[in-house]
């Protein structure tokens, strides 16, 4: 994630200076375009982005938590809380708990913000740090981890159900190279349809299933009893759940 955000701040902000922490001893990752400042030098930053898995943001935050100085700290890691967060970091500091996808390393997807009595400043170099089309949108953090479970989590559904489509084309005799060629393209365009187009998720699907052709055929079997809408329903909520998991119970020892 934390990859992407900086390809993302890139394609928004090419004079940004970025420097990017890893653990102790361990360099940027290879072809990064990007430099490796010490730690140390974290008094220059104007704000920190932790973009560390939720079992590892205890460490991270206590090693960001001996600089001096108040400051803007932007969380996309999932499940981890404000009062978390507010509790691993010096007095001062200003916490976002934001969200958001890999697709913002392409200017692309979407995000989310919460944050507790953030002044205008923040609030616009938090919207600068999440350069995703059509801004930051900022929720209540009782939404987060549905939010999260939604567009943090949710490229990897639409990739799912393309890789189900790509064996239900080699199924029906496809050459699968060819099938996946296909199945990706046509993610590509849906998406691009998606983005560009003013009509809803419905009248967009109405224009290309016909009554009584093709895709209303199989639109028929992905309905049927609800069965598609209720296994989404079950996986969102699963992923919801997940991040309460990961905040109450699971491997981050941050007490809050
Ligand atoms: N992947 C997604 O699609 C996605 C979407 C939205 C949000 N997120 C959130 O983004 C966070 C990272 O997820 P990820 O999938 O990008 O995980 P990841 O690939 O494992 O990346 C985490 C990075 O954090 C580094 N790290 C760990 N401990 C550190 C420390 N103490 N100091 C400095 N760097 C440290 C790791 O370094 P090492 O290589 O040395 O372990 C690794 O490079 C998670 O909290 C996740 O909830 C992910």
């Amino acid at each position: 994630m934390g990859s992407s955000l900086v390809a993302g701040w890139r394609r928004a902000w090419p004079m940004a200076q970025v420097s990017v922490v890893t653990r102790a001893g361990s360099g940027p990752p290879e072809g990064q375009w990007l430099a490796f400042d010490e730690a140390a030098r974290l008094s220059d930053f104007d704000a920190i982005v932790l973009a560390v898995k939720p079992a590892d943001a205890a460490e991270a935050l206590a090693e960001l938590s001996q600089f001096e100085g108040a400051r803007l700290l932007v969380s996309v890691a999932a499940g981890l809380s404000l009062a978390q967060l507010e509790t691993a970091c010096p007095s001062g500091w200003r916490c976002v708990r934001a969200m958001t996808s890999l697709a913002i390393a392409l200017g692309a997807g979407a995000a989310v913000a919460a944050a507790r009595d953030l002044g205008d400043e923040d609030r616009r170099l938090c919207e600068r740090l999440l350069p995703a089309p059509g801004g930051v949108v900022w929720i209540e953090e009782t939404e987060m981890d549905a939010a999260t479970a939604l567009m943090g989590s949710g490229p990897a559904y639409f990739f799912r159900l393309a890789e189900t489509l790509l064996q239900a084309g080699e199924a029906l005799g496809l050459e699968p190279r060819m099938a996946a060629h296909l199945v990706r393209a046509t993610l590509a365009g849906s998406g691009a349809l998606a983005a560009a187009n003013g009509q809803s998720l419905v009248q967009l699907k109405a224009a290309v299933a016909s009554p009584g052709g093709t895709t209303a055929a199989a639109l028929e079997v992905l309905d049927c009893n609800d069965a598609l809408a209720r296994l989404v329903a079950r996986a969102a909520e699963a992923a919801t759940r997940r991040g309460a998991e990961l905040r109450s119970a699971g491997p981050v020892n941050i007490p809050g």
